[in-house]
């Protein structure tokens, strides 16, 4: 399918002044504490690289990837891990990073796998949060900015792979809904 870009929704200084809160908040939070974040690869690279440099207490950062069944622009919720943690989670404080949620499956699944790990505790930092009519989203205690709902593409995350070095992020045309 052909695309190309459409409307900028978030743009590089609007990023950078949400991820400095983003950043104090977190900060402040986790004062005295030994935080792991815990990226979901590949969308929440840009992003986590980012918000890591805006948090001034120590922390560790670890990856985990996975691949959720579905059409190129719809996941289906049924997931499965390609990369696991190299750090063992047990009595740890750890922030799950993320790109974008969307129906919130794939999220859904990724904090009952990390809750069976018995962490010390476990929230959630996304960067983008779509709002769609009707949905209970799991429960985000950090998010970046909410979102319409449109297929969008830059800033980590991608359409066929293409367009995550985007430092904004912009809504994707497609010829069929043009
Ligand atoms: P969910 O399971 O429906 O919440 O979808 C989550 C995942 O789908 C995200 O981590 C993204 O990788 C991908 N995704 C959902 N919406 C978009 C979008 O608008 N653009 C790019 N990727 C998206």
């Amino acid at each position: 399918m052909k695309t190309n870009l459409g409307e900028v929704l978030v743009n590089e200084n609007q990023i950078k002044e949400r991820i400095d809160e983003l950043g104090a908040e977190i900060s402040k939070d986790y004062e005295d504490k030994n935080l792991l974040v815990v990226g979901l690869l590949r969308g929440a690279v840009v992003f986590l690289a980012d918000l890591v440099r805006s948090i001034s207490t120590p922390i560790e950062f670890d990856f985990i990837a996975v691949s959720s069944y579905g059409t190129a622009t719809k996941t289906s919720g049924v997931v499965r891990i390609l990369k696991d943690l190299d750090e063992e989670i047990e009595n740890r404080h750890i922030l799950l990073v993320e790109d974008m949620v969307d129906t919130g499956l794939t999220l859904n699944y990724l904090l009952k796998n990390l809750r069976s790990r018995r962490p010390e505790s476990l929230e959630v930092c996304a960067f983008l949060v779509k709002q769609r009519e009707g949905q209970t989203l799991p429960f985000i205690k950090y998010a970046g900015f909410m979102i319409p709902d449109h297929y969008v593409v830059g800033y980590g995350l991608d359409y066929s792979e293409k367009y995550r070095n985007l430092p904004y992020v912009s809504v994707l045309k497609s010829e069929q809904n043009e």
